[in-house]
């Protein structure tokens, strides 16, 4: 499926918020937050299976203007809902109450009900910058933004973690989506100018800067617009696949199996499971490879791991697609120093890493490609590592 009237996926100009808030709910709103969409740079279907990824963070942002309120009403407004506003008492939230969008705001406020936090109901006015539906994580995005405000509307004081936690359980309860802690954890704890290299079983993290502009290079994304729906059943296949195989190994989860037992452990697993626990196993080893070559300063030489990674992601995991591998090739074929699918796959996007010179002529090229192949054009953008979800008003 193809987004035919997909928003071009650029930054765009940032509208006043606090404006469209007084408007839609009669006065201001308290404050602004704002959570960023991201592209993973290695590290692909880890996260679940207790790995690690290293994701950053995107400019693009989901912003929510918000005002505390003393009963227990939560009113949920979107600039891309055209003045219908979702209105949900607090003790009326459960799994299915709330459809389209919404879910995803009252899916954090009911989960940080549900883990004992003392939340009331409050008014939200949302407005974004990141593409939908194109696996930039714009549900994290507007999950945390909506999760950093409650945080401070209410004075939680919950820990960068925690807000990713209860992000994650809105997905996986109100969306039906079994996704890991990656994209949320992004969307909170990215820093400027830096990747972040998560160990999504402790949920620890560190800084890896990431000098692309330093090594002459930038990173483009490629948006092939081919929609991906997580909701479908496909990613939670994967999920349940790879924890079949955990169990078949007699591991808690396959960030437990070392790549030097790998060879062995491919020979008992049935062949539906085998290629998956490959890619997991050499995927992981391949984000510690990546975090080695950016701490001894060498940006450029993460361009292989890219163009690997994607190839098990294609090969092994089977979450590639024409346009991704097309995107891919077009891209090396010009120049890039390394190329890859990002995010779940099925569609969505590609990230090329490009010297500063050839990523116009990179962009060209994955463009006419497509244009030969009967795609739809592809969406550019080039990304910088950027902060992580803060207030701004
Ligand atoms: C989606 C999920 C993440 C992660 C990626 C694949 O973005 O939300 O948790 O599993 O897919 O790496």
């Amino acid at each position: 499926m193809t987004r035919g009237e997909a928003p071009a996926a650029g930054a765009a100009p940032v509208r006043p918020i606090e404006g469209a808030f007084e408007e839609r709910f009669g006065a201001a709103p308290d404050g602004v937050w704002a959570a960023p969409g991201r592209v993973n740079l290695i590290g692909e279907h880890t996260d679940y299976n207790d790995g690690f990824a290293l994701p950053m963070a995107l400019p693009q942002t989901t912003r929510a203007a918000a005002r505390r309120r003393t009963d227990t009403l939560l009113r949920l407004h979107s600039a891309r809902s055209e003045g219908v506003v979702t209105e949900v008492r607090l003790d009326a939230l459960a799994p299915g109450a709330v459809p389209g969008w919404a879910r995803y705001p009252a899916g954090v406020v009911w989960a940080l009900a549900e883990a004992g936090h003392p939340v009331g109901g409050a008014d939200l006015h949302i407005d974004s910058t990141v593409p939908t539906g194109a696996g930039l994580s714009s549900s994290a995005a507007l999950e945390c933004a909506v999760a950093a405000a409650y945080d401070d509307l209410y004075g939680l004081g919950l820990s960068r973690p925690e807000l990713a936690r209860a992000a994650q359980r809105a997905e996986h309860v109100f969306a039906g989506v079994p996704c890991g802690i990656m994209d949320q954890m992004a969307s909170v704890c990215a820093t400027e100018g830096a990747a972040l290299h998560l160990d999504s079983r402790t949920l620890e993290h560190r800084q890896v800067p990431l000098g692309l502009a330093a090594h002459g290079l930038e990173l483009l994304v490629v948006d092939t617009r081919v929609s991906h729906d997580l909701a479908d059943g496909a990613y939670a296949a994967l999920r349940a696949g790879c924890e079949r195989a955990a169990r078949l190994l007699g591991l808690p989860a396959l960030r437990d199996l070392a790549p030097d037992a790998l060879a062995a452990a491919l020979t008992v697993l049935p062949a539906d499971l085998a290629p998956l626990v490959r890619h997991v196993v050499t995927e992981n080893a391949r984000v510690e490879a990546a975090v080695a070559r950016l701490d001894a300063g060498d940006v450029p030489a993460l361009g292989p791991l890219l163009t690997e990674g994607h190839a098990s992601l294609r090969v092994d995991y089977g979450v590639s697609c024409a346009e991704t591998d097309l995107a891919v090739t077009a891209a090396l074929g010009a120049g890039a120093l390394g190329a890859r699918m990002t995010g779940a796959g099925f569609g969505g996007c590609v990230i090329a890493l490009t010297p500063t010179a050839l990523t116009r002529t990179v962009g060209e090229a994955v463009t006419n490609a497509f244009r030969t192949a009967g795609h739809h054009p592809p969406h550019l953008l080039t990304a910088t590592p950027s902060r992580g979800a803060t207030r701004t008003a």
